[in-house]
């Protein structure tokens, strides 16, 4: 176990699933001459059954996040626990098995379906990967998967061109069950799905969460769908978590200045305090990963950046209980919103 793994196992969180510790990844550009840090000293654990939520606009780092705490990506440094353990240090056989318990779904189901497979043999084909059980076994796994995520038995013969949208990210959650996972990070999972279906889809995920005992990390720059399904949300901004609390908290009373904009540049619920056109108005693109601001990251955007800004980076502070923010001036009453 490394160092750093051994402090987490001390430090006791109870009950997370996953713990997550200065956590960096970093990828070359195409041309190898620099370094993108995606993910760039991020800490956080996930607790066993509750859903996780991510937000950020475009670019910020959240599916680096989500492929690295199911190692479809290795962290380059820091560390990633699964239940107290260390995967990367499980012989490669254990490795294996182990990652089946934590899986993940992406925005594209037609990314993740084979469009020449039956759905039938997409759903029994993590199954057969693994080889669980026989035949028989096999295929009673599959048709329970797919009646849990209410999938008719007939849809099994079909291929995915015949099938709806809503049907297919169906489908996807019905193969990503079959292994009986214990975590599911779901990446924009409704994102690419018609307004009218994704209230079902997500409905099918608190279900699901509520038979199985499942535990989400939930990815989306959807702040109404974050919302709606989690217990507690972290914002990220340019490879960093600024603010990270639960849900009520950080919706009714959003610490960083990036969460107060990111709200008041949503049209439904809002803060009260944000409802009589107080909209904030992000001006500019995110910086580049590459080449990160100095300090604070947010202080190329941020309306009440002060000289301290760019100097230090501000320290990741607990405000209130469970309620954690990045940001200098934060706990200034006249810098809150409400
Ligand atoms: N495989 C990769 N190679 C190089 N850069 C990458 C790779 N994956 C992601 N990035 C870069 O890392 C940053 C974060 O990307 P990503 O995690 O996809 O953010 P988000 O999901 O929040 O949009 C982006 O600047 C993106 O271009
Ligand atoms: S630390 Fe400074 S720049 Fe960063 S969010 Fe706070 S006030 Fe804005
Ligand atoms: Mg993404």
């Amino acid at each position: 176990m490394s160092a750093l793994a051994a402090d987490i196992a001390d430090e006791g969180v109870k009950d997370a699933i996953v713990s997550v510790r200065d956590l960096q990844v970093q990828f070359q550009t195409s041309d190898r001459r620099a370094t993108v840090k995606a993910v760039d000293g991020v800490d956080f654990d996930v607790r066993r059954g509750e859903t996780f939520g991510i937000i950020g606009e475009s670019g910020s780092g959240k599916t680096t996040i989500g492929r690295a705490l199911v190692f479809l990506v290795k962290p380059s440094a820091g560390a990633i626990l699964h239940n107290g353990v260390d995967p990367l240090a499980l012989p490669r056989r254990q490795f294996q098995s182990h990652r089946r318990d934590y899986q993940i779904i992406f925005q594209d189901p037609n990314a993740a379906l084979n469009p020449r497979m039956t759905i039938l043999s997409s759903v029994l084909e993590p199954l057969e990967l693994a080889r669980e059980g026989d035949r028989a076994q096999r295929l009673r796994r599959a048709r329970e998967a797919m009646d849990r995520v209410g999938l008719p038995q007939d849809v099994g013969d079909r291929y995915p061109h015949q099938l709806s949208g809503g049907q297919k990210q169906r489908v996807v959650i019905a193969r990503a069950l079959t292994l009986r996972p214990k975590l599911i990070v779901c990446d924009e999972v409704v994102a690419a799905l018609d307004m009218s279906i994704r209230g079902d889809v997500l409905n099918l995920f608190a279900e699901l969460q509520r038979d199985l005992g499942l535990t989400y990390v939930f990815i989306t720059h959807d702040l109404a769908v974050v919302s709606h399904i989690s217990e507690r949300i972290a914002v990220m901004y340019l490879g960093r978590f600024v603010e990270l609390g639960p849900t009520e908290q950080v919706s009714e009373r959003p610490l960083h200045p990036y969460t107060q904009a990111l709200l008041s540049a949503e049209p439904r619920p809002l803060p009260s305090s944000m409802r009589s056109g107080n909209r904030i108005v992000l001006q500019g693109e995110i910086p580049s990963p590459i080449d990160p601001p100095s300090g604070c990251r947010f202080r190329t955007r941020c309306q009440y950046a002060q000289a301290l800004c760019a100097e230090q980076t501000p320290e990741w502070r607990e405000l209130a209980r469970d309620h954690w923010v990045a940001c200098h001036f934060a706990d200034r009453p006249s810098f809150s919103p409400n």
